[in-house]
């Protein structure tokens, strides 16, 4: 069967990876979490003392950009992808409110997106894959066969996170959670490089009030669509 290269982008929080991640494993497709990766070059830059406050030293941290080795490992017992920096499983350690609230400023900076696009487009090659950011069908891909656009209200968005954080035993607050999800996505689409744009050929999802199986079988369908071309 063709192997297609799959693009979803979309706002934070909005269940793009659980999507990815589940479509990835009925597909037997390879999952790429590209926001993981940006996470993960935040944690380098709060470890090695580069940010002071929402202040991050760009110089310091150009110069430390060959430093930064992410890569992704399959984990059995959950059955998806765990990230890496340097060797080490910081799966967990890049979801705290901590790298989520200073992500968004690493994010913009241009060769740290240089970077990581270029190992995401190797990481992807030959087909078979499925990537979740915010550039993947504008920059990344731009060829990708099925291009996704996801969104849902902030609200929604929220409390979702919400949710997710106390799952984890994480102390968190409703409304700043809301803050954040809305300054991220100020910062992710105003940003002078790759901002979070739909491109024009992306079909928009809009999961507000779907349900995580209604979901699946939307994506389905649309996979098979493009695979039946
Ligand atoms: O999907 P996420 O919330 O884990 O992404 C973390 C941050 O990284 C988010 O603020 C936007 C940014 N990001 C990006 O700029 N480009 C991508 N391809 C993926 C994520």
């Amino acid at each position: 069967m063709k192997k297609i290269t799959i693009a979803i982008d979309g706002h934070s929080s909005c269940g793009k990876s659980t999507m990815a991640k589940d479509l990835a494993r009925e597909l037997g497709y390879v999952y790429i979490d590209t926001g993981a990766m940006y996470r993960a070059c935040t944690l380098y830059a709060i470890e090695a003392n580069l940010f002071n406050g929402q202040e991050i030293d760009v110089e310091a941290f150009h110069s430390q950009m060959s430093n930064i080795n992410i890569t992704f490992k399959f984990n059995a017992s959950t059955g998806r992808p765990d990230t890496y920096l340097n060797g080490v499983r910081v799966e967990d350690r890049i979801r705290t409110m901590e790298v989520s609230s200073k992500v968004s400023i690493v994010a913009a900076i241009d060769f740290v997106r240089s970077a990581m696009v270029r190992q995401q487009q190797q990481m992807g090659q030959g087909g078979g894959v499925i990537l979740d950011g915010r550039d993947i069908g504008t920059t990344v891909f731009p060829d990708a066969e099925l291009k996704i656009f996801v969104t849902a209200s902030a609200e929604v968005r929220a409390k979702r996170r919400y949710d997710e954080l106390m799952a984890k035993g994480e102390k968190c607050n409703l409304e700043e959670i809301l803050q954040n999800v809305l300054e991220r996505d100020h910062i992710d689409s105003t940003r002078a490089v790759s901002p979070l744009r739909k491109a024009d050929d992306a079909i928009v999802l809009d999961n507000s009030e779907m349900t995580i199986p209604e979901q699946k079988a939307w994506l389905i369908a649309k996979v098979n669509e493009k695979i039946g071309e």
